[in-house]
């Protein structure tokens, strides 16, 4: 039986009618830009994620620049950034009048830490953006504590704990995507901005509005950038079910271990006193094409996300002189999404481990 990469229609087919009231009450509202859902959706945000603030916007790249910006990041400045990430991550950066500089990453988390992050600092360094990614997390303290401020780039992490906190909250701010296929998703694309501080969510909620207060004053050139009250209501009714989602994420990581795939591959590491909400469950492999082989046979879902990392993107040839990530292109090689989702149980698990063990084995027995 085949094993889908995602399995979002079993985690929100049950709730279908409820998006469906929810969507007809909003149309029969005939409120659609900034109302009551985005009022709503945004104090239940922040309160999920333990900030005084969560700001809607129309997608995680935008929450980045904007996020940034309210930081006080733009022309002359740097921000490092890890390569090894989403494209987004980096090209959010250079719409401030920043510059991206790229840092590497522990290959084993796929996180930036504070040593690859120290080796990256330029004397004008103004911010960190550290990735949660694949739902990993950052260790966010650790950087901050070299003295420049961290945006976290929560758009994979949506539901991942730690003992500090959630991500989005570990920062000076930290952002989401709500793409239909994150952690928590909407039906379109979406964002947030989360804080605890007052100014910069001013800022932020002024960014996404124009660079205006009040419609008649506008006080920056800012952005049209404004999550929309049907992404809202989805969300809300989303956004109950994040925590179970998340355990089921968890158990399904648990699924792979126990059917015995860390004896084949390497498994992502998480760092202690985190729980991360595996968004993608990434395993690494010297040869990852022979796994990719065997799971097509089978036709399990499996995806390398990232193999030409951000710095050799030709769009990035500008930022990317001399810079040499060792960790990063270990990640970039080796890595492999193999199936991940609340819902992915025991046999499933099993079916991708053993599709996985019979090249493993072969390889090693040639
Ligand atoms: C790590 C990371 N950052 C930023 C983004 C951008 O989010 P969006 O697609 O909502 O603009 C994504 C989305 O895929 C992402 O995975």
């Amino acid at each position: 039986m085949p094993v889908p990469l995602f399995d979002t229609a079993s985690t929100l087919g049950p709730l279908r009618d409820e998006f469906l009231a929810r969507i007809r009450d909003v149309v029969e509202s005939s409120k659609f830009i900034l109302g009551p859902e985005v009022a709503a959706f945004e104090r239940e945000f922040a309160a999920y994620c333990g900030t005084r603030y969560a700001i809607g916007v129309a997608n995680g790249t935008d929450a980045l620049t904007i996020a940034l910006r309210a930081m006080g990041v733009g022309r002359g400045d740097d921000v490092v950034v890890p390569s090894f990430s989403f494209y987004a991550s980096a090209e959010a950066i250079p719409p401030t009048g920043a510059r991206p500089v790229f840092c590497d990453i522990d290959p084993d988390t796929f996180c930036v830490t504070a040593e690859t992050v120290r080796r990256a600092l330029t004397p004008r360094t103004k911010a960190v953006m550290a990735v949660h990614l694949f739902g990993n997390v950052a260790p966010v303290g650790e950087i901050e504590a070299l003295g420049v401020p961290v945006l976290e780039d929560a758009a994979q992490a949506a539901g991942s704990t730690s003992m500090q906190g959630r991500p989005g909250a570990l920062g000076r701010a930290g952002t989401f995507s709500f793409f239909p296929s994150k952690n928590l998703p909407c039906f379109g694309d979406g964002g947030a901005v989360t804080t605890d501080d007052d100014e910069l969510a001013e800022r932020v909620r002024m960014l996404r509005f124009h660079g205006s207060r009040d419609k008649v004053s506008y006080e920056h050139v800012g952005y049209n950038s404004r999550l929309d009250e049907l992404q809202a209501a989805i969300l809300r009714v989303a956004l109950p079910h994040l925590d179970a989602w998340s355990d089921g994420r968890r158990e399904a990581a648990g699924h792979y271990e126990r059917a015995g795939l860390g004896e084949l591959v390497r498994l992502p590491r998480a760092l202690p006193g985190t729980a991360p909400a595996w968004h993608l469950f990434v395993i690494r492999h010297e040869h990852p094409d022979v796994l990719t082989r065997a799971l097509a046979e089978q036709e399990h879902g499996h995806r390398a996300y990232y193999r030409v990392p951000i710095h050799l993107q030709p769009a990035m040839a500008p930022y990317a002189e001399s810079v040499e990530l060792p960790g990063t292109e270990v990640a970039a090689s080796t890595h492999l999404a193999i199936p991940m989702s609340p819902v992915l149980s025991a046999e499933q698990a099993s079916a991708v481990t053993e599709a996985i063990r019979s090249v493993v084995q072969a390889e090693s027995v040639a």
